[in-house]
């Protein structure tokens, strides 16, 4: 999709759609005033009767115009200005581009609105109305005969003023954001046979070499001689050999702190001997989000040329049951020494996190975040649309959680209170792999604060966000996407 932008009247803009985004009042600004002049009056025809859909994420589709060069127009809502946030306008412009996305080829043009004070600025605008385009009309036909969305051709970004360097700036990062977006969106839909450990590791390394990334991948041998073993665990029972991949970008000088983003990337949870139901596994082709969102921020970090150092590990297995797979009542001995449990095989994100976490500690890296679909506990707390954070260092929390804010995704903390260490601690080793049923999101996190010594550290349980079950105007049903922009973000405020 070529995104260009571009300072021309509205009425001469040759598209197969308009995309009019409307706030609320309406800013009859010059562009717009005779854009609608051109028309005939039709929009104020369409304010006068309340018929125009100003709410935010509201759209009106008009077709057979005349008077301009386009005959079909796309009005969305943005709401008040007051009200307007980034996540607000990334969702008005996906729906408006997800209703228009039902034909190959499309040339689309945004007709970019003022951006007064009190809202989100022009680059915001751009930026979402470039991830709307890119994201929304991406479907997620991946294995489909027969295409029900397609991607646009062209985006046409009509600035109502002269365009400016900010501008063209706000174009690029919005192409790297969606790019991205969409990037983790397809390593998470990809089925579990075709994103196997060592296919995601290849993966990884294609695009390391694309965008000029340091990849390390180890295999199954270097695994064991770095005595990754709670990992290795997990992935006994599998026919697929695990991986780690560690991508590395030093956009800042040597004397500057490094941020770790660390995966969780189960290719598929069956829940290995502790099998799930039939019902459960049925999207745990998904348990791999939050290494495929970890490779979506990298590859924008570096593209982006952000002035920071980061380093993002993911640690692939797939979790089967087998004759080779390991066993309820094992005791496993982690990277740091600290020995396990096995209570429930299904708690097997903790296993690979922990040894992935205490190579980064042995990276000695300044700040670590983690993502993981770790508990369906957390799903039950906040809910599919957000994810929760915890923490052993208040201010790093906050540092997220005001990212995370600023790109409009919603997260939410939870508590790690001293009491609710007691929920993992083991009977004949250090710790056990489940805490029980009550506070699970909590203790799980506890279990991962083992591993991560003193670093400040945020844990980042995506199991509801990262993977849709239904469609909504703003979405597709199936992977979000969703915390590459807050992880970007985080890099960005990273000093
Ligand atoms: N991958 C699952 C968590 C999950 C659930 C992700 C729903 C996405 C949607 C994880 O490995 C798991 O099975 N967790 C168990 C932990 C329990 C056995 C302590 C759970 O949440 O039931
Ligand atoms: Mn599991
Ligand atoms: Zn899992």
């Amino acid at each position: 999709m070529d995104c260009p932008i571009h300072h021309l009247p509205w009425n001469q803009i040759t598209a197969d759609w308009l995309v009019l985004p409307i706030a609320e009042p309406v800013d009859w600004s010059p562009a717009l005033k005779q854009l609608d002049q051109a028309l005939g009056g039709i929009l104020a025809r369409l304010e006068a009767s309340g018929e125009l859909p100003k709410k935010s994420g509201g759209v009106l589709q008009l077709r057979g115009l005349t008077g301009i060069a386009s005959s079909r127009m796309q009005i969305v809502g943005l709401g008040p200005v007051g009200q307007q946030t980034a996540g607000s306008l990334d969702r008005a412009y996906t729906t408006a581009a997800r209703s228009i996305s039902d034909k190959p080829d499309q040339k689309i043009a945004i007709l970019l609105p003022n951006a007064p004070a009190g809202g989100p600025d022009a680059a915001q605008h751009i930026r979402s109305a470039i991830i709307g385009c890119a994201v929304g009309s991406q479907g997620q036909d991946l294995y489909r005969t027969e295409r029900s969305r397609f991607p646009f051709a062209d985006c046409h970004l009509i600035a109502s003023a002269p365009v400016t360097d900010t501008g063209l700036q706000a174009v690029e990062a919005g192409r790297i954001f969606a790019d991205s977006i969409n990037l983790t969106r397809e390593v998470v839909n990809r089925a579990p046979a075709d994103m196997t450990p060592a296919i995601f590791a290849s993966k990884a390394e294609a695009l390391a070499k694309q965008y000029g990334l340091t990849c390390e991948v180890w295999d199954q041998t270097r695994l064991v001689q770095e005595r990754m073993r709670a990992m290795l665990a997990v992935s006994a029972g599998s026919a697929q050999p695990p991986r780690l991949v560690s991508l590395s970008y030093r956009g800042g000088g040597a004397d500057r702190p490094t941020l770790a983003l660390v995966g969780k990337g189960v290719t598929f949870d069956s829940g290995g001997l502790s099998l799930k139901p039939s019902d459960s596994m049925t999207t745990m082709k998904c348990d791999m989000a939050g290494a495929g969102t970890v490779l979506g921020a990298l590859v924008a970090i570096a593209r982006l040329k952000l002035p920071v150092n980061v380093v993002g590990l993911m640690g692939l297995v797939e979790n089967m049951p087998d004759g080779k797979a390991f066993k309820l009542g094992d005791i496993l001995t982690a990277r740091n020494g600290v020995t396990i449990e096995v209570l429930n095989t299904d708690a097997e994100g903790r296993l690979v996190l922990a040894d992935v976490l205490s190579y980064a500690v042995d990276l000695k890296v300044d700040r670590i975040v983690d993502l993981a679909t770790l508990t369906g506990a957390c799903v039950v707390a906040l809910g599919e649309d957000v994810a929760g954070l915890m923490t052993n260092q208040d201010g790093w929390c906050q540092q997220v959680s005001a990212a995370a804010k600023t790109v409009g995704e919603d997260v939410w903390q939870l508590p790690m209170f001293d009491l609710y260490d007691d929920l993992i601690k083991g009977d004949i080793g250090d710790i056990k792999n489940t805490g029980g049923r009550w506070g699970g999101a909590i203790s799980a996190a506890k279990f991962l604060q083992r591993f991560v010594g003193t670093t400040p550290w945020v844990h980042m349980d995506i199991a509801g966000p990262a993977f849709a079950s239904s469609s909504k105007p703003w979405r597709e049903a199936g992977a979000t996407g969703m915390y590459v922009k807050t992880l970007v973000e985080l890099a960005k405020s990273f000093t």
